[in-house]
């Protein structure tokens, strides 16, 4: 099977009251362990690709090359999406040219009529295409490839008509950080998602920020109308865990252990593990 757009995928997910994940991907270690973790878990699955982590792996065409000759190569037959996480207005058509089938333009950054305007440009290309559009409206807290944001709440009024221009899915700000949870973060603002959804004519809505969420409140964004989790920081976390446990055990002075593949062995590993973990958490696991 090839890539899939993630329409199908979110739509049958918010009408099932689960989430799928979608888990950003680095480089091939990350795209076989996610692809893996996505299969035992029988889930479909979105991989998130950044525009930063798009040239660090030489470029969106590369990144398609890679990740549709991996996926056949592993004989992956779970729905597979491939998207571009926080496109800017370039950055997405770029993508929608190289062959992804998912794009996430954020336009959050613009005042609300350019947002608007550019969306709906985004959308047209998009979807003659095939292609699925996630659109945000209010800043997602912290730092993501350098861009800060203050996590302020989405306007469900401006939720509403963004989400009217025919979005597949609105990923919009209610209190939800980017990166690690400060001790002190308030939680998740379940009246404004509740607003949000209201709004939106339920809409499926993404919940950007997905690593170090508690259980309950996951569990409660998804009852309330959330059908797409972004993951990206947990992974990280594990990977780099599990590597320093490698090192500092000093596995990688024994034999042939300083051996890529043996190196990056425990790191993907953890990232099998955590995503299977998560899918099951999100509901999506045996959702295929
Ligand atoms: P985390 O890095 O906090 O998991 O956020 C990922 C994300 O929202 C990607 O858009």
């Amino acid at each position: 099977m090839v890539l899939v757009s993630a329409t199908e995928m979110i739509k049958k997910a918010h009408e099932g009251h689960y989430a799928v994940g979608q888990f950003n991907i680095n480089n091939m270690e990350w795209t076989k362990s996610i692809l893996a973790a996505a299969q035992e878990a029988n889930s479909p699955v979105i991989l998130g690709v950044s525009e930063g982590a798009g040239k660090y792996m030489a470029g969106y065409k590369n990144v398609v090359a890679m990740v549709k000759e991996i996926h056949d190569y592993m004989g992956i037959t779970v729905p597979v999406a491939l998207h571009l996480d926080h496109g800017t207005f370039e950055g997405a058509k770029a993508c929608i040219e190289a062959g992804f089938t998912s794009v996430m333009f954020d336009g959050s950054h613009y005042d609300f009529e350019e947002n608007v305007a550019k969306s709906k440009e985004i959308l047209a290309l998009a979807h003659s295409k095939g292609i699925s559009v996630e659109c945000e409206v209010g800043g997602i807290g912290g730092v993501e490839d350098g861009v800060t944001s203050n996590g302020e709440l989405a306007d469900p009024k401006e939720c509403a008509d963004i989400a009217a221009l025919g979005v597949d899915f609105l990923a919009a700000g209610i209190g939800n950080i980017h990166g690690k949870y400060p001790a002190n973060w308030a939680g998740l603002n379940f009246d404004r998602l509740a607003e949000i959804q209201a709004s939106t004519d339920g809409k499926p809505l993404v919940l950007h920020g997905g690593s170090g969420i508690p259980q309950d409140q996951i569990l409660k964004a998804i009852s309330l109308g959330v059908s797409k989790i972004n993951v990206n920081t947990e992974l990280q976390l594990v990977f780099a865990d599990a590597t320093r446990k490698y090192i500092e055990a000093g596995k990688d002075l024994e034999g042939k252990g300083y051996d890529p593949r043996k190196l990056l062995a425990p790191g993907a590993k953890a990232i099998t593990e955590k995503t299977i973990e998560l899918m099951k958490q999100f509901g999506s696991a045996d959702k295929a």
